[in-house]
């Protein structure tokens, strides 16, 4: 119950951003039931607390589509490109999270990060223990955000993460019996087979069931580097692609999202494109391994769906501002790289792929992804002092633009997620 003034960046109905300066927005319950002028707020909610945001910027919460827990301490180290980094950095360290003590602590510094950066829905590969990812689910319900989170599947490899076929699918089912739709439905189970270097068909065609069977969205990783191509070429030769894999397991459709998609061919990018799967574009982490650069614009002129992940720890950055940048400067690369003149991609649509888009990936677009009446409270709080003089000089793709490339100069002050504030932990 509580009255919000400040300038609100709402979606007007034809989908294109709008600031309505100097404005009210009522929440009761963690809804959002009036965005309009202050004085009738006043009226209408005369008993509310007031919390005054003058001069900022109320934005709808951003979506992370894509992140690992358990890889947070392994931001900024190591060298080398996807599979070497994998065995020689980030598996070791996800195999710490087999000392729950240790999982908890950084679960709990995991979850502070993002929504100190803005975040109030993740999707997020957990542990690759139960208990470990159990401890997470803890964690996550304490720190009140929103998120899309499993264990992370691997039945085979050189490593202690991976246990068998039968034990992966019995541990994802009783956390998902444990956890999905817990804490007035925040928390929800989703089912995460790492990669197909990670795991047995078998095992990809039981998640596979499990996430049909339970309407559960699915998510993995795919054609993100070369030499990842030719090992997973190799390990399973009958088949005639790496989508293809992935479709004769039953991961594809409308509730499948598939993470970096940058040497997808034209036959891929037209089965993902025909399934309704969606991609989450990573590009801080496809340069930082030096992957390579998405075809964004390509992409989505092929009309597929498309939302932003940070990739921790291969990107190094919890901002979905900054990935939203970045994806806008990958535009610009892959212009260079390639050639072409193609127009960057334009920051309204980069902040669209950061919440609404995201939102209509995980099908929970009723409920957040932009603020409408109706809809959760899940929004952050801008101080904009430093980036812009006066706003009403200001046109909403400009300010869109400026907040982009200068968020590190804004200051987040307060996140909530229905309506609670979700950034003053620790
Ligand atoms: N492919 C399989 N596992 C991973 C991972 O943890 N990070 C990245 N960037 N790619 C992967
Ligand atoms: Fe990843």
């Amino acid at each position: 119950m509580a009255i919000h003034f400040g300038n609100i960046l709402i979606t007007a109905k034809s989908g294109v951003f709008k600031l309505l300066l100097n404005s009210a927005l009522c929440e009761k319950n963690g809804r959002i039931v009036f965005i309009g002028s202050k004085e009738e707020a006043i009226v209408k909610y005369k008993n509310d607390n007031i919390y005054d945001h003058n001069g900022s910027i109320i934005l709808p919460g951003l979506i992370d589509l894509h992140t690992h827990l358990p890889q947070y301490r392994a931001i900024g180290i190591g060298k080398g490109t996807l599979l070497e980094w994998l065995e020689d950095y980030i598996f070791p360290e996800e195999e710490k999270f087999k000392n729950n003590k240790y999982a908890r602590a950084i679960a709990k510094k995991f979850f502070c990060e993002l929504v100190k950066h803005g975040t109030t829905t993740a999707v997020i590969f957990g542990p690759a223990q139960k208990d470990a990812t159990d401890i997470a689910f803890q964690e996550a319900e304490n720190a009140g955000i929103r998120l899309f989170m499993g264990k992370t599947i691997m039945d085979t490899g050189k490593t202690e993460l991976t246990s068998s076929t039968k034990q992966n699918i019995s541990d994802s089912l009783s956390l998902f019996e444990k956890w999905h739709e817990r804490n007035d439905g925040l928390l929800n189970y989703i089912m995460l087979p790492r990669y197909a270097g990670s795991c047995s068909l078998e095992m990809m065609k039981n998640a596979a069931d499990i996430a049909k069977a339970n309407r559960l969205m699915i998510q993995t990783h795919i054609a993100e580097n070369k030499e990842e191509m030719s090992y997973i070429a190799n390990l399973y030769p009958e088949f005639n692609s790496y989508l293809d894999i992935y479709e004769k397991a039953g991961i594809i459709g409308e509730n499948t999202q598939f993470v970096h998609c940058i040497y997808l061919t034209k036959k891929e990018i037209e089965l993902l494109r025909q399934s309704g799967s969606s991609i989450i574009h990573c590009p801080v982490s496809n340069r930082y391994l030096q992957s390579g650069i998405m075809p964004l614009n390509d992409h989505l002129q092929e009309a597929i769906p498309v939302g932003l992940g940070s990739d921790i720890a291969a990107g190094y950055s919890f901002s979905v501002f900054n990935e939203a940048r970045e994806a806008i400067e990958s535009t610009k690369s892959y212009n260079i790289a390639h050639y072409k003149k193609n127009s960057p991609l334009p920051p309204e649509k980069a902040l669209k792929m950061a919440t609404i888009d995201a939102a209509k990936i995980l099908g929970i677009s009723k409920e957040t992804g932009s603020l409408e009446v109706g809809k959760s409270a899940d929004m952050l709080v801008l101080d904009i002092n430093r980036i812009i003089d006066d706003l009403s000089k200001e046109d909403t793709p400009s300010l869109i633009s400026k907040i982009i490339y200068r968020f590190q100069d804004a200051e987040i002050k307060s996140v909530y997620v229905r309506g609670k504030t979700v950034n003053d932990t620790e």
